[in-house]
């Protein structure tokens, strides 16, 4: 069984056929997620709030996420399936220049991951350019930035008014011609979401930002109804619908090709 490339992924945007991203913290869920078939698995720093119990990711360090994509990258190749694409976050304060960036990343691929994940725009296009020169893929993250959001005015929609979605626009093709291979799209309007992958002609991942991407991602414990308290509008419980971990994330991959999830009240319209 062969593995999932950056370049299977970029067939598939040019074949036009959705894949999914599911993230995972530990062994068990990787190799689940990868028999499951989701293409991708991402080693989020969302971690700091789903498995250390933090109120956001600030707290998360560089040895964390070097030991988490350590334990999925062991969970997906010992697994029997076919290995998806691992990206994983460099945490916050781990790549304000090119060359800490560089160093950061270089940990993060000796433990396992394919390509790292770098919130930010233009600021980043020198960082990018830095990392893909020499070898290192990274993922962009635009629209609503976790590691930012206190800057952003909170886990809100961005991108609303016709100045803020062309910002984003015009960070997301900045950072494609700085060499980014992959595009996380976060919590933005529909038609954001959908000008934003068809202007590019890497893989564009939303989450929250629409049907139109070419992928879709979701926090684990969002999509197996783990985590408490209020749901994002974006968040479908698959375990509801699947009653198994597997099958739940079965569903989600199956949903994603298909073009059921996102449905409408999924949607920022
Ligand atoms: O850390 C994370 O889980 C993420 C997703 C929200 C895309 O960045």
């Amino acid at each position: 069984m062969s593995a999932i490339t950056l370049a299977t992924l970029n067939k598939f945007k040019a074949e036009r056929k959705r894949f999914s991203m599911v993230t995972a913290y530990d062994a068990s869920f990787a190799g689940a997620a990868a028999r499951a078939g989701v293409a991708s698995v991402l080693v989020g720093d969302s971690l700091g709030m789903v498995v250390q119990g933090g109120a956001s990711t600030a707290s998360v360090t560089l040895e964390d996420m070097a030991y988490h994509t350590a334990c999925v990258a062991r969970g997906i190749a010992s697994c029997g399936a076919a290995a998806p694409l691992i990206v994983a976050d460099l945490p916050l304060g781990t790549y304000y220049t090119p060359q800490e960036a560089g160093q950061n990343a270089a940990r993060l691929m000796r433990a396992g991951a394919n390509a790292v994940k770098l919130e930010g725009g233009a600021w980043l296009a020198d960082t990018v350019r830095f990392l893909s020169e020499r070898g290192v893929p990274a993922c962009a993250h635009l629209g609503l930035t976790p590691q930012t959001a206190d800057m952003l005015g909170g886990y809100k929609v961005q991108g609303r008014d016709e100045a803020a979605a062309r910002r984003i626009r015009d960070d997301a093709a900045l950072l494609e011609a700085a060499g980014a291979r992959l595009l996380v799209l976060e919590c933005v309007p529909d038609a954001l979401g959908a000008a934003v992958a068809a202007s590019l002609s890497i893989p564009v991942i939303g989450i929250g930002a629409g049907p139109a991407t070419d992928a879709q991602v979701l926090v684990m414990h969002d999509m197996l109804g783990v985590s408490p308290g209020r749901k994002a509008r974006f968040v479908k419980d698959y375990m509801a619908q699947a009653g198994g971990i597997e099958a739940a994330f079965r569903a989600f991959a199956e949903e994603v090709e298909t073009g059921v999830y996102p449905a409408p009240e999924h949607c920022y319209g």
